[in-house]
């Protein structure tokens, strides 16, 4: 039986590394978008195995019951939900406040609805960030909806168990904002004891760990960021 994953947002950036790397490992792989078109990848060994759906937009409630209903027409079982699709703004945005929305109740939503679609030993990764632990000023709203689904990863972990497990990532840089200036670039990596950003490609070997070596990890939320957590 072929493996299948559901990466949301994985169009581009992070997400995309790790709808690829997914199918990569022999999974196809369901790749929600919202903006961005699914490109083709280079490897086009791997674009029958990478199943655009969309466009998917978090911040209407009725999105997450349209998804499923798509996902359920073309696959049968779930291995692997990663929620990675999110929202990035200061609180200044007159937007900022729908990352609550984008950013804890849909992935929560998500989860509940392909509850009866996960596959034995199947597995959930939402992905976080370190800021949900630091909060970084003007960015509240942000931080706020992080911290939310921290929490509901541990919370989901209990609930969903034994047949699927329930982890969180927590990165620090691992694709620069595109707006960061290469001065508070340097400044952000003096804060980073390995000194250097990580990559897309780490996020996708976490998720490759947990998914298929990790598998007695249940609740646990990987910290990404080069030591970022340990500086004051
Ligand atoms: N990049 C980092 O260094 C970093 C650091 C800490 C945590 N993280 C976390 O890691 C994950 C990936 O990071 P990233 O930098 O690759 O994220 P990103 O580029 O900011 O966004 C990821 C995806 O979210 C989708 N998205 C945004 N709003 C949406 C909406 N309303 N409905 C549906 N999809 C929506 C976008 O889809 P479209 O492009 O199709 O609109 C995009 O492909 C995120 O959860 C992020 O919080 C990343």
């Amino acid at each position: 039986m072929e493996r299948v994953a559901l990466v949301t947002g994985g169009a581009k950036r992070v997400g995309r590394a790790v709808a690829e790397h997914a199918a990569r490992l022999g999974y196809r792989v369901a790749v929600t978008f919202h903006r961005s078109p699914v490109e083709p990848c280079s490897d086009a060994t791997l674009n029958d195995r990478l199943i655009p759906i969309g466009p998917i937009d978090f911040a209407d409630p009725g999105a997450v019951e349209r998804l499923r209903d798509s996902f359920c027409s073309r696959f049968d079982r779930l291995d692997l939900l990663v929620n990675n699709a999110s929202l990035y703004l200061p609180d200044a945005d007159p937007r900022a406040q729908l990352q609550m929305q984008v950013n804890f109740h849909a992935p929560l939503a998500l989860v509940e609805s392909m509850r009866s679609t996960f596959a034995d030993d199947s597995l959930v990764v939402n992905m976080l960030d370190v800021l949900a632990e630091r909060p970084r000023r003007g960015w509240k709203n942000y931080c706020a909806s992080k911290s939310a689904l921290w929490s509901a990863t541990r919370g989901l972990a209990l609930e969903l168990a034994p047949r699927t497990r329930v982890c969180g990532i927590a990165p620090g840089v691992v694709d620069w904002p595109a707006d960061m200036s290469d001065v508070e670039k340097q400044r952000y990596l003096k804060s980073v004891p390995l000194g250097r950003p990580g990559s897309p490609m780490d996020v996708a070997r976490c998720v490759e760990f947990l998914a298929l070596h990790g598998t007695y990890a249940n609740g646990e939320i990987i910290r990404l960021d080069g030591g970022r957590h340990l500086k004051r």
